[in-house]
């Protein structure tokens, strides 16, 4: 038997032989294409060479391509178990021209490989065309000369294969694979064409038009070639069964299911293994190309396929979570082809125990209401919506889940009573908020919200990508365009750009089309927390609703943002190793220049701890260890040692982010909830710098602290400051220090000698003070002196000394210091019954300007505003002692 593996590598090998590219599988999300959900055809990422906006790398190609076929236009989820041939995983071989080959080569090559390659005889064979395409008819004539009857013209769209509603599209040609008579069916075109008796095994499409809208636009630069052939189909072939469920992969997995259950896939037990064969297949590869379970968009396509698929497990009797204990299973089977199952391994195993245990806390509930509401129901009858809608918001069955569980016995579910009870809630939210009075303008947030749903955001992983206009913003009304000079809001169905919340910065960017818009966001808000609101200038050309846009975030700003978040992580885990646990966050501000931290913590930092804090994250900087993030449920994050971040809300999950060492327990150094977005390993923050440590409020400290580039400049700042003193002294920046000392040490010698010889010049004479010169003045002797730079201090010692040297006297001095006087006078104890002291200084005080002055008779002190009268005061004094003027 040849494997499927076998199966894949021939096609492949077949086609390179004959010149083609081998191109490896592009992940399952186009985020290159805002109309698809997921990849659903081997052509999808080549959509862009056919309409010759990209050139190809090589004129023909060839590729094996995950797709996946749930939720959005090409949907196959509810079928899946109860048919052969339904997946919501499969593989899509394909050959691809662009521009070069067409018809006549595209089906020799089909025609070739199949039965001269893999000897599939021809009469097992018959071909459909286009029933206009007479090219093709007479092309499979003359190639494979298989008789007329046995080529169909075919009228419907069956032959006339579109991407979806825009994309390139062409007529097309399918090769069918007749199983045999023992199986019910016709050949296609024919009444019983229903059956499964002719397989439809490869689709030739001859792409020529382009499509927008579901209406032909345009023709394509060339005709090229597009062809799809299911893996699965071929491999039910080449192994001689009917049903893709009895291939080799398949019977492995569904082995695995049944030895994990210890159920036999026979009966009613047959679908259900079937569906988690399936569904194990589509959730794994989908959480290996980054999707994560949700309550929006792709995530919640991926919510429903593992539910069904855990249900199913349930139904099997499974006590325990499931799917996980299958993975290894799959990776045996498919790793081999695609790497990045095994990769993705821990990621995909945590993902969905946790997805299946959370399930399984409100499914058996769930059911019972179920059993309960259609208990006395029969064949024909209808679920009320509203018991569909309990289910699906209190137990979380997703809406085909219940459809699936009431399948088997003929019920249906009253979809319309489903989205009317959906309404409803939708309305009572609205009406809560605006009750709430939060912001008036919210009104129009919610018409957008409730129609289109919440943006589901790409960033994680890009930041390029292309997004459906949903929703133009001006002035605070929707408008269907704007144009260049409008100021708008611009909203999509899904974007790369970061909308403002718990701290971090919205990212900027530009929106623009090849046909000339551009727009320049500045910023990114996130109005009910659900929508990204791009605000913006319309620079050159218009937007309008429906227009499809390419969305590029500023990357180096956003780079520097990721950095400043990462660092907000890391410096609070060592502010907890250094300060203790109770430092818990109180707020953050992750700018694009800069971060800020509130932290809870009594007092300022020491010089010490900063230094400690600083040197420790840039530890874990250096280390350069990968940053991890998973979706976890808030209990189990918190059990894993995340620290719960303060204010915030959260919903069913919340991503949990592991950056820095593991400690010798295996915990990483950080371990946090949070929403933003982040580098990638710990050493792309580059470098982190405390800038400033000051209070909040009380009880609550703030770091401010830059990291990479802008950190690395506010160091250059500080050593081109460093380098001009240095200048300055005329030394070099190593001396600094020293030389800084010596100066000042110089200087205090300095002061030291200055204060001494300003003394002695005072008691010694000469120099520029008037010196002690002792006069006569009306027969008592005098010695007045004005000194400048004297301390006033140094006053008393000074007349203590002149009394000694005069005997019987009186001396005075004035003491300028910074254009202000201090006065002293001394008598002689002889003379205080004739001359008191605190007289003689308050003339000499009243002189300067000043006023009052006291001590005692013998010895008295004041001061004054005008140094430039010393003179006067002096002279005031001997005025006194002349008897020329007597005290006041
Ligand atoms: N794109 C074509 C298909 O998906 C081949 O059938």
């Amino acid at each position: 038997m040849t494997s499927t593996n076998e199966i894949r590598r021939s096609f492949l090998d077949y086609f390179t032989g004959a010149g083609h590219r081998e191109v490896p599988s592009a992940p399952l999300v186009p985020y290159n294409d805002p109309t698809l959900m997921f990849v659903n055809a081997g052509m999808v990422p080549f959509k862009n060479v056919f309409t010759g906006l990209e050139t190809p790398p090589e004129p023909t190609a060839t590729s094996s391509q995950k797709c996946v076929r749930a939720g959005g236009k090409h949907n196959d989820l509810d079928n899946v178990g109860y048919t052969a041939r339904h997946h919501t995983f499969f593989e899509m071989l394909g050959n691809f021209s662009f521009g070069d080959y067409f018809k006549e080569q595209a089906i020799t090559h089909a025609w070739t490989l199949l039965t001269k390659e893999w000897g599939i005889p021809a009469e097992k064979l018959t071909a459909t065309v286009y029933h206009t395409d007479d090219e093709a008819f007479d092309l499979w004539r003359k190639i494979s000369g298989l008789p007329e009857e046995r080529i169909i013209r075919i009228p419907t769209k069956d032959n006339f294969w579109a991407m979806g509603d825009d994309g390139p599209c062409g007529p097309c040609s399918e090769v069918f694979y007749d199983h045999g008579d023992h199986i019910f069916g016709g050949p296609p075109g024919s009444p019983d064409e229903d059956g499964d008796r002719f397989v439809e095994i490869w689709n030739l499409v001859f792409m020529q038009y382009e499509q927008a809208g579901g209406e032909i636009v345009a023709d394509l630069p060339k005709p090229s070639i597009d062809t799809g052939m299911g893996l699965e189909r071929i491999a039910a072939v080449l192994q001689g069964v009917h049903d893709n469920y009895d291939t080799d992969t398949f019977k492995e997995l569904i082995g695995a299911s049944e030895s994990l259950t210890g159920v036999k896939a026979e009966g009613d037990h047959t679908a259900s293994h079937r569906v988690i064969a399936d569904h194990l297949r589509s959730t794994s590869f989908l959480l290996a190309d980054g999707v994560l379970p949700s309550n929006e968009g792709r995530g919640y396509v991926l919510r429903r396929i593992m539910r069904r698929a855990m249900r199913h497990a349930h139904l099997l009797g499974a006590k325990e979570p499931l799917m996980h204990r299958l993975v290894p299973a799959l990776i045996t089977e498919m790793g081999q082809a695609y790497p990045e199952l095994g990769r993705a391994q821990p990621l995909i195993e945590e993902t969905l125990e946790r997805e299946e245990a959370q399930f399984r806390r409100t499914l058996e509930k769930g059911l019972g209401l179920l059993d309960e509401a259609t208990g006395a129901m029969g064949e024909g009858d209808s679920l009320d919506g509203e018991t569909a809608f309990k289910l699906y918001d209190t137990y979380g069955f997703p809406y085909d889940l219940t459809e699936d569980a009431l399948r088997s016995r003929g019920i249906a579910v009253d979809r319309e009573g489903f989205d009317a009870a959906m309404a409803r809630q939708k309305a009572a939210a609205r009406a809560a908020w605006k009750g709430s009075g939060q912001a008036a303008d919210s009104e129009v947030w919610f018409d957008i919200a409730d129609r289109e749903g919440s943006t589901e955001f790409t960033g994680y992983s890009s930041t390029e990508g292309e997004g459906c206009v949903v929703a133009l913003v001006k002035d605070g009304a929707e408008v269907p365009s704007a144009d260049a000079g409008d100021s708008v809001i611009v909203l999509v169905n899904q974007t790369p750009f970061y909308g403002e919340s718990g701290g971090q910065a919205g990212d900027a960017g530009s929106i623009s089309t090849p046909e000339g818009l551009m727009i320049a966001v500045t910023d990114t808000a996130k109005p009910l927390g659900r929508l990204h609101a791009h605000e913006g200038k319309v620079e050159a050309g218009s937007i309008k609703v429906g227009d499809t846009v390419r969305l590029s975030v500023d990357v180096e700003r956003r780079d520097r943002i990721r950095a400043n978040h990462s660092a907000t992580h890391l410096v609070h885990a060592a502010l907890r190793n250094r300060l203790g646990d109770h430092v818990t966050q109180k707020g953050s501000l992750v700018a694009e220049d800069r971060l800020r931290f509130d932290f809870s913590h009594p007092k300022a930092l020491s010089d010490e701890d900063i230094a400690a804090i600083e040197a420790e994250v840039n530890a874990e900087i250096r280390a350069n260890d990968p940053v991890v993030t998973r979706l976890m449920t808030p209990d189990d994050a918190i059990a894993a040692g995340a620290m719960a971040l303060f204010g915030e809300k959260y919903g069913d999950e919340v991503r949990v982010l592991s950056m820095g060492r593991n400690d010798s327990e295996g915990r990483n150094y950080s371990v946090e909830l949070c929403g933003g977005t982040h580098v990638r390993a710990t050493g792309d923050i580059g470098l982190f710098r405390i800038v400033s440590e000051t209070a909040v409020s009380s009880g609550v400290r703030r770091i401010e602290a830059l990291t990479g580039e802008a950190a690395r400049q506010w160091l250059v700042g500080r050593e081109d400051a460093l380098k001009s003193v240095a200048g300055a002294l005329k030394t070099s920046v190593d001396e600094v220090v020293d030389r800084v000392a010596a100066l000042v040490s110089e200087r205090k010698q300095l002061e030291r000698e200055l204060a001494d010889a300003k003394k002695a010049l005072a008691l010694g004479g000469g120099g520029t003070s008037s010196g002690p010169i002792d006069e006569d003045v009306g027969g008592v002797k005098f010695s007045g002196q004005a000194i400048d730079g004297l301390e006033a201090k140094e006053l008393r010692g000074l007349l203590d000394e002149a009394k000694k040297r005069m005997g019987s006297g009186v001396a005075a001095i004035c003491a300028i210091n910074d254009g202000k006087a201090a006065f002293a006078v001394a008598v002689t104890d002889d003379l205080t019954d004739r001359f008191s002291a605190v007289d003689l200084v308050r003339a000499g005080v009243e002189a300067l300007g000043g006023k009052g002055g006291g001590g005692r008779p013998d010895m008295a002190q004041g001061g004054g505003p005008d140094a430039s009268k010393a003179e006067e005061a002096l002279t005031a004094v001997r005025r006194i002692l002349a008897g020329e003027t007597s005290p006041a």
